[in-house]
């Protein structure tokens, strides 16, 4: 299995445009920056899928060799994406993909609804490539190309800010509105966890986590007042869906083995910093902050 991280930021990005706090400045200084949060991964090093579609996907395909076409082809190594949740900043690549010949979009079911009435990317994209949606429902594994497995696991109920007043339908409706992938390989025993939505440290993600190779997750915020700190505000990060690195790291640290990655850290995060502080307690539990365009072979 290889992984290739296209993005580490959270929406907005590392700087934000319209942010000129210590993290966005230092990124502006020293070139330092981060993408939205997205990833590729394959089985066979041929078949490739996204997972999740960043606002920056354009540049982060360009960047990623093993997503160039054939030479002389317009064939892609890109089957497909699957879809962590319906925010924006996961989503809206989506769009970006539209010269796709066919595209396969993998998405719970409240996603896929809130994709094709709250915000129409399905009916819109269907103009001008021809999509495949699929229905992801946690804990059915979906079996994709080149021997890749994929099984979702339900992490919760925070829709994306349109599609508040959507209505609600069905069982996942209060469950899988975010969600976080295991991937497997057919005869292989590689495993990669894949959560950058963490709302709390449940069940379902101490079983995902459970001997996997290695664990992307929810690096947004370091600590839980973090946001409020600096913006003034009063939201906080357990009520936006966000358990922050202070809050997981004791998980981690009982539950050594894999090589565990932050990852959609947020503009306001010391963690995003080139030499962060605190690295090393996150060392000390076997995790680190992921960084844009690692490749990881398993
Ligand atoms: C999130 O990760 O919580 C969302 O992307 C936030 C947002 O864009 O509103
Ligand atoms: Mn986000
Ligand atoms: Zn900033």
């Amino acid at each position: 299995m290889k992984i290739r991280i296209l993005g580490t930021a959270a929406g907005g990005g590392l700087p934000q445009w319209n942010c000129g706090c210590a993290e966005c400045g230092c990124a502006r200084r020293t070139g330092a920056a981060r993408s939205q949060d997205c990833l590729a991964v394959s089985g066979d090093g041929r078949a490739w899928y996204l997972v999740n579609a960043s606002p920056d996907l354009r540049s982060q395909l360009l960047a990623a060799p093993e997503l160039a076409p054939a030479p002389g082809t317009r064939d892609t190594p890109l089957r497909g994406v699957l879809l962590t949740s319906g925010e924006l900043d996961h989503t809206l690549g989506l769009l970006t993909l539209r010269e796709a010949a066919r595209l396969a979009v993998y998405a719970t079911a409240p996603v896929r609804r809130a994709l094709h009435q709250a915000f129409p990317v399905g009916p819109l994209l269907s103009r001008y490539t021809e999509a495949d949606w699929h229905t992801v429902t946690p804990g059915e594994p979906v079996e994709l190309a080149g021997g890749l497995r994929a099984e979702a696991f339900a992490l919760g109920d925070k829709r994306p800010r349109y599609a508040a007043d959507l209505p609600g339908e069905g069982e996942g409706d209060r469950t899988d509105w975010v969600a976080g992938y295991r991937f497997t390989e057919e005869g292989g025993a590689a495993r990669a966890v894949y959560a950058p939505g963490l709302a709390d440290w449940t069940p379902a993600v101490e079983r995902a986590v459970a001997g996997a190779d290695v664990v992307l997750l929810d690096g947004t915020f370091g600590t839980a007042d973090e946001l409020a700190e600096r913006t003034g505000g009063a939201r906080r990060s357990p009520g936006m869906g966000h358990l922050a690195v202070r809050d997981s790291l004791p998980h981690l640290a009982r539950r050594p083995g894999p090589r565990y990655l932050y990852t959609h850290l947020n503009n306001t995060n010391p963690l995003a910093r080139p030499d962060p502080p605190g690295a090393a307690e996150l060392a000390a539990a076997g995790a680190a902050v992921a960084e844009d365009g690692l490749l990881i072979e398993l």
